[in-house]
C-alpha cells in the first residue's frame, strides 16, 4: 500500500515546499508512482512542478467545496510517474467554507480514498499554519516529515507542532506518526548551521534524517522555471541531497513494513 507523507511546519520559509517538490520528483525518478498534493493556497508546489496555477480548471478548493470529483482535479503525468493535485489562491477561502461542515477534518482524507491505491507515495505540502487545511493533511497522512531550517530560531514553534500532531493522533488519526525531521538550508561555511544541528539532535527526541539539505542557490532558482531540481540541475548539490533523501524515505518505509 502507498504511503502518504505530509510535509509540515507552521513556520514559513523553512523549506516545506522545496522539500515537497523535490522529494516528489526524486521519488518519481526512482520509479515510484507519486501524487503531489498541494494544500497551500500559495500554490508554490503546483507552479514549482510546472503546472500553471492560474490556468487550472479544478483545484483542491473545488474538491473541498464539492464542485468536482477527485479525478477531475488531478493533473496527470506532469512529470514521468508524477501527478499533481493543484491549488491556487482560491484555496484561501476553504477555511471559511469548512465552517460548520460535518467531518470537516476528513474532507481530503475521504476524497483521497478513491485514488490513493494508485500511488506509491502521496506527498502533501502544508500551508504555514496549524489550520484546518493542515489538520486535513494530518488526518490524510500516515506520517509527518518536518523540515527544520538551520537557523537560530530552528526549535521555535516545534513544541506546538508536536502537540498538534499528538492531538490529531489521539483524536482523529491514531496511526499518525512523525516520520522524521530534515535539516534544510545547511550552510557549511557557518558555525551556526552546525550548532543548530547539534542543538536539535540533543533536545528533540525525534527521528532525524541522515541526509541534510544544503543551502544551494539552484534549489531557489528551479521553481521559476517550473522544474524540480532533478530536471533543472541534476548535478547540483541540491539535486544530489534530495535524491539521497528520497532513497532514505523509501528505505525507512521498507524497514517499517
Ligand atoms: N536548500 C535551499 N537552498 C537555498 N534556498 C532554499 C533552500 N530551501 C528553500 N530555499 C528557498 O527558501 C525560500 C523558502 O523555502 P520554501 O520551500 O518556500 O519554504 P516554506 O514552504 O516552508 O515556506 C524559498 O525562496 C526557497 O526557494
Ligand atoms: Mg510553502
Amino acid at each position: 500500500m502507498g504511503r502518504i507523507i505530509a510535509i509540515a511546519n507552521q513556520k514559513g520559509g523553512v523549506g516545506k515546499t522545496t522539500t515537497a517538490i523535490n522529494l516528489s520528483a526524486c521519488l518519481a525518478s526512482l520509479g515510484k508512482k507519486v501524487l503531489s498534493l498541494d494544500l497551500d493556497p500559495q500554490g508554490n508546489m503546483t507552479s514549482g512542478l510546472g503546472v500553471d496555477k492560474d490556468e487550472i480548471e479544478n483545484s483542491v478548493y473545488n474538491l473541498i467545496i464539492g464542485e468536482c470529483g477527485i479525478e477531475e482535479c488531478i493533473c496527470k503525468d506532469v512529470i514521468e510517474n508524477l501527478d499533481v493535485l493543484p491549488s491556487n489562491i482560491n484555496l484561501s477561502a476553504a477555511e471559511i467554507e469548512l465552517i460548520g461542515v460535518d467531518d470537516k477534518e476528513y474532507i481530503i482524507k475521504n476524497a483521497m480514498e478513491k485514488v490513493k491505491n494508485k500511488y506509491d507515495f502521496i506527498i502533501i505540502d502544508c500551508p504555514p499554519a496549524l489550520s484546518m487545511l493542515t489538520i486535513n493533511a494530518m488526518t490524510t497522512a500516515n506520517s509527518i516529515l518536518v523540515p527544520i531550517q538551520c537557523e537560530y530560531y530552528a526549535l521555535e514553534g516545534l513544541s506546538q507542532l508536536i502537540h498538534t500532531i499528538n492531538l490529531v493522533q489521539e483524536r482523529l488519526n491514531s496511526k499518525l506518526y512523525i516520520e522524521g525531521v530534515v535539516f534544510t538550508m545547511y550552510d557549511a561555511r557557518t558555525n551556526l548551521s552546525l550548532q543548530v544541528v547539534e542543538n536539535v539532535k540533543e533536545n528533540l527526541e525525534q527521528e532525524i534524517y541522515k541526509t541534510i539539505i544544503p543551502r544551494n542557490i539552484r534549489l531557489a532558482e528551479a521553481p521559476s522555471y517550473g522544474m524540480p531540481i532533478s530536471m533543472y540541475d541534476p548535478k547540483s548539490s541540491g539535486a544530489e541531497s534530495y535524491m539521497m533523501l528520497a532513497e532514505e524515505v523509501i528505505h525507512k518505509g521498507e524497514e517499517k513494513e
